[in-house]
């Protein structure tokens, strides 16, 4: 008796858990994707093909060009305006028989591919992205190949679009060959890259570079700066670098290389002016130089306050003596003297208040 009341509970509950997932599979929209530019057909659940409906988009009128076809809707060369939540009604009593978003976008192209290490000898990473918007969701699948061996690649937990791998070896002469292919729900399409290790080989660029005056000599300044901290093994595999400067009021760069010192003393700047200086890294043996590094400013010491003698290309005591890195950190332009001819007149403006009385 009692499993009999099972059984028929059972029968029960199965019918109701049916009848729900059938109501429920017309009231959850379903996706359907489609190429922009196509004509797209939509079909009313799995009505017959001499079931009359009516659609409805958002709620309301199927106002865009489009033909009925018993339970399908046809829409002719659908762009993103064709976006929408499309419902259908089973005439004639107007029951929903099937929910549609429709989703409009394009197939993947060969996503744009670059890899790099400034790990070096640790790993690489790999950076992907697409040059054309797809308008719909779109996913990368990567594979990466060395000796016949497929590469284990862990996605990059702070970048979007980039994935990390460990050397195998070090000095490995065979070459990487990196798969990446773009999916989405109208199609894929893959970019794949080839390179040796040695070739993408490219520092971070020096941290903490400060450049500070040094006391009672007007053409020197020394500039100090530390290793990449992502370079993980600065004893054997050491870095090169580089280091460029110039006043702010010139073009032109002033270079000097440097092999395995983190510091260097300019010892022909200008005197009493500001300078730009910038320090970019390279492995000593292999690779590319890294991108500059922030950069910094600094004036050379300046001696006694000089005495005036005229209002335009005077430098003022309390500019001079700058810290290396000044209040702004913008590149830009040194001050025009018309600024400081200004400042100095408020500065003396009383003085020559009282000189202008005393002519009076
Ligand atoms: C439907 O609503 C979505 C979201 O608000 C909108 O982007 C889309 O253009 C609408 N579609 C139509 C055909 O009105
Ligand atoms: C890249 O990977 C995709 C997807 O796995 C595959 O279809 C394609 O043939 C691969 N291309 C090359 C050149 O290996």
């Amino acid at each position: 008796m009692a499993n009999l009341v099972t059984s028929l509970c059972c029968v029960v509950l199965a019918a109701v858990v049916v009848a729900y997932a059938q109501r429920r599979s017309q009231l959850v929209a379903r996706n359907q994707y489609e190429r922009m530019g196509s004509d797209v057909t939509m079909q009313c659940g799995s009505l017959d093909n001499d079931a009359s409906v009516s659609w409805k988009v958002n709620g309301t009128d199927v106002k865009a060009q489009h033909r009925l076809e018993g339970p399908r809707l046809v829409l002719n060369e659908v762009d993103l305006g064709h976006n929408g939540l499309y419902s259908c009604f089973q005439n004639p009593h107007g029951e929903r028989r099937d929910t549609i978003y429709l989703h409009i976008g394009i197939p993947p192209r060969d996503p744009t591919v670059t890899c790099r290490s400034n790990t070096y000898p640790k790993g690489f990473y790999c950076s992907w992205h697409q040059l054309h918007p797809t308008y719909i969701p779109t996913t990368f699948e990567v594979d990466v190949q060395h000796n016949q061996r497929s590469l284990e690649v862990q996605k990059d937990p702070d970048h979007k679009n980039r994935c990390r791998v460990r050397f195998p070896e070090v000095f490995s002469s065979y070459p990487y060959k990196v798969n990446v292919t773009a999916v989405n729900a109208l199609g894929k399409a893959s970019t794949t890259i080839s390179f040796e290790e040695s070739s993408i080989v490219k520092p971070d660029p020096p941290e903490r570079v400060t450049a500070t005056p040094i006391r009672f000599n007007a053409r020197r300044l020394e500039v100090s700066w530390q290793s990449p901290a992502t370079w993980p093994d600065i004893d054997n595999f050491p870095l090169k670098y580089f280091l460029r400067y110039r006043p702010l009021i010139r073009e032109q760069w002033q270079h000097v290389e440097l092999s395995d010192s983190t510091s260097h003393t300019i010892t022909d700047a200008y005197a009493g002016k500001e300078y730009i200086i910038q320090v970019a890294a390279k492995d000593t043996e292999i690779g590319t130089w890294s991108d500059w590094s922030v950069a910094v400013h600094a004036t050379p010491w300046i001696e006694d306050p000089l005495p005036i003698t005229s209002t335009t290309e005077v430098d003022f005591p309390t500019e001079t003596k700058t810290s290396p890195i000044p209040s702004s950190n913008a590149p830009q332009k040194a001050e025009p003297p018309v600024g400081r001819a200004a400042r100095l007149l408020t500065f003396f403006s009383p003085l020559l208040l009282g000189m202008l009385l005393l002519f009076m």
